[in-house]
């Protein structure tokens, strides 16, 4: 099994990615991190733990940031609503007692598990930035990292040229990448390729169950908002859950390695290129993913997320 924690910034397809790797018997889930992003991180929090109640898992939260490493962040509620989950959960009324730190919990198991840790991250960079800052011992520890995140070779989606995890914080991207952290890069060049449906999540909704209606409730919202911007896209991208699946088995992806870069000037601020300039003695430890096999992704996704949705 793979031993993973999960950051993430729930966020309609963070919620797919954690009912995908909770019901995964291939991860041991230590835990799950969550920062702003999509949403503010009390409503992140709140989302992740609403997400793991319907489905009956016990697996504990940290929360984690509440704004960029040096910038500030605003919310508009787009592709995820003003709560981050469709509208479907609303505002906060009251916070709990948050307890350890996201940043604390990072190194306390890199700590612990070593080369056996597989961190995904599928927000903003900054809960890890922060960890490594605090603990730089810990880049030489972490097995393995895949990041939700960029776009190399194709488009951006929150600019022309970056995806939104990198350019909301820009700075604790560049932070991670420029370390030698084994990182898999999994960007919009092969998550634009992993489609969820309006027909599949029709199937979710007629389970008949009441987390099945929930599902389907939020990730319509999500599908809807895709069709205002890429109407002649079959479905919604499966960002988040993908790099999840590529945690679970490496073999999805065809990956290249590379020196990630990401660009802090204005007009190209938050694009993922190759570092071309860096000198080094190594080989780079980042790679990026060029190729996806969809189809295989897409039926272990779909079979497993269905089925923890209950008869
Ligand atoms: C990323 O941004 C968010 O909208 C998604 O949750 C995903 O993590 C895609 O660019
Ligand atoms: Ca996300």
């Amino acid at each position: 099994t793979v031993k993973m924690i999960l950051d993430v910034d729930t966020g309609i397809d963070d919620a797919l990615a954690v009912a995908y790797a909770a019901a995964s018997p291939e991860i041991d889930l230590l835990g799950i991190t969550v920062s702003y992003g999509m949403a503010p991180v009390d409503y992140t929090f709140r989302n992740t733990s609403v997400i793991l109640e319907s489905l009956k898992h016990n697996i504990p939260v940290y929360k984690g940031a509440d704004k960029p490493l040096r910038r500030a962040k605003e919310y508009g509620g787009e592709f995820h609503g003003m709560d981050g989950l469709g509208e479907t959960l609303g505002e906060i009324t009251s916070v709990p007692d948050y307890g350890k730190s996201a940043v604390d919990f990072i190194i306390e198991q890199a700590h612990l598990h070593k080369q056996d840790l597989t961190i995904v991250t599928t927000g903003p960079l900054t809960n890890l930035a922060q960890a490594i800052v605090k603990d730089p011992a810990i880049v030489d520890m972490v097995g393995r990292v895949v990041t939700m995140g960029g776009a190399v070779m194709t488009p951006g989606n929150a600019s022309k040229f970056a995806e939104a995890n990198i350019i909301i914080d820009p700075e604790a991207a560049e932070l991670v990448f420029k370390t030698e952290l084994p990182i898999t890069l999994v960007s919009l060049d092969v998550t634009r390729k992993t489609l969820l449906t309006a027909e599949d999540v029709l199937r979710w909704r007629e389970k008949g169950t009441e987390v099945g209606a929930f599902f389907a409730d939020f990730t319509e919202f999500y599908l809807k908002e895709y069709k205002k911007y890429h109407p002649y896209l079959k479905g919604c991208a499966l960002h988040d859950p993908l790099a999840v699946g590529v945690a679970k088995n490496p073999a999805l992806v065809r990956t290249i390695p590379m020196f990630i870069k990401v660009d802090l000037e204005e007009d190209a601020l938050g694009r993922t290129t190759e570092d071309l300039y860096r000198t080094h003695p190594n080989e780079p430890t980042s790679h990026i993913c060029i190729q996806v096999e969809a189809e295989q992704f897409m039926d272990d996704f779909f079979g497993l997320v269905e089925k923890s949705m209950g008869e």
